[in-house]
């Protein structure tokens, strides 16, 4: 390091992509420092995002088990059992505690200095570090190299305020700690956020009805999956409008009115809800970076351009996560956080995003890699496909676990695997074998042709792998 830095490394963001980053950057050698504002370290993931949204589906998946009398055909009987949504807040926090604490640890361990406050650029190398508590004083670090990762926050929907402290109108950091159920809720935009946290509050007892803008729930997954995934979400209670629009929301007292019209136009009506959650995307942090003063600028969805090695337009400055174009999902950001400190060392880090898995954890999952069916037709790509339902897959029939099916495209001339998109109550966990596979550049032969164990939910893959070439055994 030239004695003018402070830091070979300066990561601004502590969420997966930053801590990541930070940690690999110090294990390559490089005197790395991470600058985050929030009380705790690991970002929107860690605090208001990934982990305490599975906390919450883990104990209402547990509750409504308990509670609604499905475990009685497996010979169990409960009397009397009690949502305690106190203590179901108490271990969602405690989760969210001791994991967050863990990077604290990894910090230390590897040597990353925490800087604790706000960063903005005072040039391509000069950061200046505002601190978050009044006690603090505001320092100008320098470093040879910065990592911007600074993610992303909830979108705004023009015209309707978000209060999470009244608890009424919330975005998910608000739904992940309402103080009661509500009676009806009610999720603008039907994605990843909506039918996650929906499910939740679903399974505590609340009427959810989500309002989607679209004429399909869950955009961006393969047609077929979104279908399917609508038609279980209403078997299971949720009132889905879809092709619908939210004019507006109105509080009175402890009440909610949304408006909601037809989104081609027509005559609206009124949703009458105990609380309203906002969860119509996320957007870009970069307000207040200053990136100006480090001669950069965003493009026109205010995220920062990058190249394949995660450099931006100036030369010592990456930038990775949220804050770039493509999926904002924690594995992604921390794939990234990875490449980019081995590409600042001088070795080849590479992140393959035609590849990166998306899984949305209701029940059952859904989880998806590569091509959907309408990307490939988009393309112009000929395909082949194979499909396998829960029904035929006796591990699946004997738990009494049979929604959903394995679909898998491969092209139709080299067999090469393009895209597989499962629902089932273990996808989540089944999608990486086939991730793998697809990196290892897998024909749909190569899977039919790997042993799978008996009785397992992964014999779905294998077979809907031998539907490619019309042949699966159980169906
Ligand atoms: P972030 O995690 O957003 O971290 C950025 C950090 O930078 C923040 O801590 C912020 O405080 C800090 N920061 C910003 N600006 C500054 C500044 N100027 N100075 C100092 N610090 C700054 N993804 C999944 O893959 N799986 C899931 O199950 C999943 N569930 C989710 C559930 C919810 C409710 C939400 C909201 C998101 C979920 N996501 C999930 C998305 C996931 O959280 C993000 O994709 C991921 O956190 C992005 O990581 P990141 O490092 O880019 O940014
Ligand atoms: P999303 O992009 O998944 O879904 C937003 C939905 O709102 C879309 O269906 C969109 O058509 C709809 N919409 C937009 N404007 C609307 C309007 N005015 N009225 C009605 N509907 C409208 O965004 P979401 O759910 O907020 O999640 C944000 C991001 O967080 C996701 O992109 C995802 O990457 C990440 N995430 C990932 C999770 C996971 O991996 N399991 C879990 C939760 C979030």
């Amino acid at each position: 390091m030239t004695d003018n830095f402070d830091y070979d490394v300066l990561v601004i963001g502590a969420g997966p992509g930053g801590y990541v980053a930070a940690i690999r950057a110090a294990q390559l050698g490089l005197k790395t420092a991470c600058v985050e504002s929030r009380k705790t370290l690991g970002g929107t993931c860690l605090n208001v995002g990934c982990i305490p949204s599975k906390a919450l589906l883990h104990a209402s998946e547990l509750y409504e088990e308990a509670h609604s009398g499905a475990l009685e055909k497996f010979g169990i009987k409960l009397t009397g059992a009690k949502l305690d949504l106190k203590q179901m807040m108490t271990e969602k926090t405690k989760a969210v505690g001791e994991l967050t604490g863990g990077i604290e640890y990894l910090f230390k361990k590897n040597k990353v200095t925490w800087l604790k406050g706000l960063a903005s650029f005072e040039d391509a190398h000069s950061v200046k570090i505002s601190p978050s508590t009044d006690s603090g004083k505001t320092e100008t670090v320098r470093a040879k190299n910065i990592i911007i990762a600074t993610g992303s926050s909830v979108a705004p929907l023009p015209g309707v305020e978000v209060d999470n402290d009244k608890a009424i109108v919330v975005d998910s950091t608000g739904a992940l700690s309402l103080p009661k159920v509500p009676d009806h809720l009610v999720l603008i935009g039907g994605g990843v956020i909506g039918l996650e946290l929906g499910s939740v509050w679903r399974r505590l007892g609340a009427k959810v009805t989500v309002v989607e803008y679209l004429d399909q729930i869950l955009p961006g997954m393969d047609g077929e999956i979104r279908k399917e995934s609508a038609k279980i979400f209403k078997k299971q209670g949720f009132d889905i409008k879809t092709g619908t629009k939210v004019t507006g929301v109105t509080v009175k007292g402890k009440k909610a009115t949304v408006s909601i019209e037809p989104a081609k136009g027509g005559e609206g009506e009124t949703l009458d809800a105990d609380a309203v959650l906002v969860c119509i995307g996320r957007k870009p942090n970069t307000d207040g970076l200053g990136l100006d003063k480090a001669g950069l600028s965003t493009n026109d969805r205010g995220q920062i351009v990058v190249d394949h090695d995660f450099a931006t337009a100036v030369p010592n400055i990456y930038a990775i996560g949220d804050v770039v174009p493509g999926l904002m999902l924690a594995h992604r950001a921390e794939d990234e956080g990875i490449a980019v400190a081995e590409n600042i060392s001088g070795q080849t880090g590479i992140v393959n995003h035609d590849l990166i898995p998306g899984v949305v954890y209701t029940h059952p999952e859904i989880a998806s890699i590569g091509k959907t069916e309408e990307e490939l037709k988009e393309a112009g790509v000929t395909y082949k496909s194979g499909k396998f339902p829960f029904m035929g897959n006796s591990r699946a029939k004997t738990n009494r676990d049979t929604d959903g099916f394995v679909k898998i495209l491969a092209d139709a001339t080299t067999d090469r695997v393009l895209g597989v998109h499962i629902i089932s109550s273990l996808a989540g966990t089944m999608i990486a074998q086939v991730t793998q596979a697809m990196e290892f550049g897998a024909t749909s032969e190569d899977i039919a042709y790997t042993c799978h164990a008996h009785p397992t939910h992964s014999e779905a893959v294998k077979e809907a792998a031998m539907a490619v070439t019309g042949k699966p055994i159980h169906i």
